[in-house]
Parts: C-alpha cells; sequence; structure tokens
C-alpha cells in the first residue's frame, strides 16, 4: 500500500514538520568505511533522530540535504498553503525541482505491461525485467527482456511460482541473475526467504539456500565470489533489517548450504541502491547511522576491522526507490529519479525527476539532467551512450510531484558527461 497510497500518520502536521527540520538539521552524508582485512566496504548512510514511520518513509535516504544551505521558499506549496489557509512558510529544497540541464529524452516501445516495484538487470545489450505490482491486486511472475540494439521488447518467460514478485534484490555476474527474497503477492503482503538463480543463456531457474529470514527489498550485491544480501525490512515490512549475510557463489550454484552472518549494516531499511564498482561496495541510502552495531558473527573476529565514518559532501536531495535506478558510467553511478521527503504540509509523497551523478574518485553529487517527468523505481540501463530507463510510478503533472499513474513507458537519452 504504501507504494501506491500514503501512509497515514498519527502525528500532526505541526510534529510533522518538526521531525522533517530535526531530520534536516541533524543530516549528514556519511560513508562508513570497513576495512576487512584488505577488503573495502562502503556505506553510504543518513543520520537523523526520527520517529520510526517516519524513518520507513525516508529509507533509502542518500544524503541530507544541507538545511542552512539550501533553504527556498517553494512557491508552488507556498501558494497552495495559502489557499488551504495554512501559513506560509519556508520549505527545504528537498521538496522543490532542482535546476538541472534539459536532457532530449526519445520515448522508445513500451513494455509489454506497466509495473511497480519490479526490478532489472541488464547484460550486454538486453536488459531483463523482472515483475513487480501491474496494479495493487495484481502482480506479474514474469521477466519481460528488451533489446537495447534492435531498441524491442524482445520476448518474456515465466518466473519460478515460488520466487517474490515485487521487492527482489537482483544482483548479476553477466550470465547468472541471482534474485533474492522480496515481498510474495500483492497489496503489503509479507516477504518470502526463497532465492533462486536464473541462468540468462537457458533461460532455465534453479532454487538456491532460503535466506536465513525473508527481507523485504534487500540491498544485494555479488562481491568477491559471494552473494552479499543486507539490510531491507523485516516481514512486517516497516522493521529494519540489519542482518547482512553472504553465500559463495559460483556459475549460477551456492557452494555452501547456508548464508554466512556478516557484520550487519549499520542502520537496515529498504530501496537502495548496492552497487560494486572498483573492488568496493557501495550501498546507498538508509538512514540513522549514529553508531555501529557489533558483528554478528564469530567468523570475523579474527579479521582485522576498523570502522570509521566519514562524511561525504551532501547530496542534491534525499533520495529513495533506487535498487534499480542506477547504472555506472564513466566511474560514476548515475542515478534516475527516486522519491524524496514527504512534504510536510501536504504529506504527500514527493517525486524526484532530476538525474544524479555520483562521482567516485572524488566521492561527490551532481545533478546532470532532467527526467522527462518526476518518477520513482525507475528501471535504468546504458548501452552505446544511452541512459535508458523504463517502469514506475510517476509524477500527477509538472506541476504535482504527487505519485500517479504506473507505467510501462521505455525512454532514452544521449548522456554526455
Ligand atoms: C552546511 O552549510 C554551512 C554554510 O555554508 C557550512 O558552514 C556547513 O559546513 C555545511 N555543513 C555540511 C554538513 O556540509
Ligand atoms: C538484439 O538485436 C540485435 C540487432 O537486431 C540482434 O543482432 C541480436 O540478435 C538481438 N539479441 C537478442 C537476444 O534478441
Ligand atoms: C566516458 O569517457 C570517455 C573517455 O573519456 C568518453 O569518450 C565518453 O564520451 C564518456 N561517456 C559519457 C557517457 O560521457
Amino acid at each position: 500500500m504504501a507504494r501506491f497510497n500514503r501512509i497515514k500518520h498519527h502525528s500532526s502536521t505541526a510534529k510533522l514538520v518538526f521531525l522533517t527540520s530535526f531530520a534536516g538539521l541533524l543530516g549528514v552524508a556519511l560513508v562508513v568505511h570497513f576495512i576487512w582485512a584488505s577488503s573495502s566496504f562502503y556505506v553510504a548512510s543518513f543520520y537523523s533522530s526520527v520517529a520510526p514511520i517516519w524513518v520507513l518513509e525516508k529509507s533509502g535516504v542518500v544524503v541530507v540535504t544541507n538545511v542552512t544551505t539550501t533553504k527556498i521558499a517553494d512557491k508552488r506549496e507556498n501558494a497552495k498553503e495559502k489557499k488551504e489557509g495554512t501559513p506560509e512558510r519556508f520549505l527545504s529544497a528537498t521538496y522543490a525541482d532542482l535546476p538541472a540541464p534539459e536532457l532530449q529524452w526519445e520515448e522508445m516501445p513500451p513494455a509489454p505491461v506497466p509495473r511497480l516495484d519490479g526490478a532489472a538487470i541488464q547484460i550486454k545489450n538486453i536488459f531483463y525485467v523482472f515483475a513487480g505490482y501491474g496494479s495493487l491486486d495484481y502482480v506479474h511472475s514474469h521477466v519481460d527482456i528488451y533489446n537495447f540494439t534492435s531498441n524491442t521488447w524482445v520476448g518474456r518467460f515465466d518466473m519460478p511460482k515460488e520466487m517474490g514478485h515485487s521487492h527482489l534484490g537482483v544482483a548479476s555476474d553477466g550470465r547468472y541473475i541471482y534474485v533474492v527474497s522480496g515481498q510474495y503477492g500483492p497489496q503489503c503482503r509479507g516477504p518470502t526467504a526463497r532465492t533462486f538463480v536464473l541462468d540468462t543463456e537457458t533461460k532455465k531457474w534453479r532454487s538456491m539456500p532460503p535466506l536465513p529470514a525473508p527481507r523485504y527489498a534487500p540491498a544485494s550485491q555479488l562481491w568477491r565470489g559471494r552473494l552479499h544480501v543486507m539490510g531491507g525490512s523485516k516481514e512486517n515490512r516497516h522493521t529494519p533489517g540489519l542482518e547482512h549475510w553472504s553465500i559463495a557463489v559460483k556459475d549460477g550454484k551456492a557452494l555452501e548450504n547456508q548464508w554466512r552472518t556478516e557484520i550487519p549494516i549499520p542502520r537496515g531499511g529498504p530501496h537502495r541502491a548496492c552497487v560494486v564498482i572498483n573492488d568496493r561496495l557501495f550501498v546507498i541510502g538508509g538512514q540513522e547511522g549514529d553508531f555501529m552495531a557489533k558483528p554478528g558473527s564469530p567468523i570475523f573476529k579474527c579479521s582485522r576491522r576498523h570502522e570509521k565514518w566519514k562524511v561525504l559532501p551532501p547530496m542534491p536531495k534525499p533520495n529513495s526507490h533506487i535498487e534499480c535506478s542506477w547504472v555506472i558510467v564513466n566511474n560514476s553511478i548515475i542515478i534516475t529519479g527516486g522519491t524524496t521527503e514527504k512534504h510536510p504540509v501536504s504529506k504527500r509523497m514527493v517525486l524526484v525527476g532530476e538525474v544524479f551523478q555520483f562521482h567516485l574518485d572524488s566521492l561527490t553529487w551532481s545533478v546532470i539532467g532532467k527526467l522527462p517527468f518526476r518518477i520513482k523505481t525507475t528501471l535504468a540501463g546504458f548501452w552505446d551512450g544511452w541512459l535508458y530507463f523504463t517502469s514506475g510510478q510517476r509524477d500527477s503533472g509538472p506541476d504535482n510531484p504527487r505519485p500517479k499513474k504506473v507505467i510501462g513507458e521505455m525512454w532514452r537519452t544521449k548522456l554526455s558527461l
């Protein structure tokens, strides 16, 4: 339900505004740097101290705007407030569209079905688009395939009946696609622990050892021969999971019978981008990174491990619902759309219409363009200089950032970084 309709708050407007300001004021961008023996593991997290329901809504936040430097008047919302008889006030730039270069977007053939909270993996010029809601009461149980060379949808095949239908964790080694846990069924059903692997050459699925516990939208990635799964939400969809597990995998097979417990993620939560690049694993998103949880497993007892927090320059705006909305281009991570903090006055979800770039050398962000509209849970791909996105839930119109239509459209723009 949270994906389609705003969650009802118990908090009054006044309290919500307070929480927002509070979160913004405390917000800093953090990167935690673990050193396990010789390896590096990064978590970009967001520090705040807020009520759990609000935290849930902000889950996936990458970095928080520096309120002192970005407070601007959101004219549109101020006008609305006047109309509704609420006091005029200044709002953080979080809720406004950021100035961004225009990009020339070209509309491509739409996906066979609209989908929300699906997942996607690109392998060379082929884009596999998994599962997702068609409507709140209907979930897809198949994979659609797009060919970035012919620019056509070239096929579909079924997923295993027992596989989750949305909020999956996905990762690929270039042939095999691992599909971890996720929500099973429509509406706000709970997650399954079942985990599968697809051989994209044969289109055959194989079952993997289930996760130790089901997770909803966990961060998942292959790293150094192991499939890592962390964070996400627990069975009730609300409680952030801190656990981090991994399992050795090779050529689409688990080499172990069960998942290994790894160092917990400092703060859990769903809808994060999880990216391995230059032999480092980045988890972009999260909230409340105030201290390190203790390692959950004696396996790491002997390994040299230091943890240190590093403050990153703030992201242009908080962002979430970006788990499959990223691509790697020229040593940077490009992120298309998402959701930012709920509007403190209208209390509606505010969609994001910008394209962001995270520079891996300098660990800095920039806004590199605008999408054709604001949209969350895009599925992004990059091929031959073109940035593509499909699926997700778009805004109500140029003047209204609230979520409305679930789409299957495919768009692309020529990127020039
Ligand atoms: C926020 O902006 C102020 C004013 O420019 C600056 O002094 C401060 O260091 C910034 N804080 C962060 C966390 O970037
Ligand atoms: C993708 O399209 C190209 C160009 O039409 C074609 O050569 C290739 O076989 C296609 N691949 C798939 C898997 O459809
Ligand atoms: C990536 O870098 C190469 C080499 O500098 C450049 O030719 C290419 O245009 C860049 N790609 C994009 C999308 O800007």
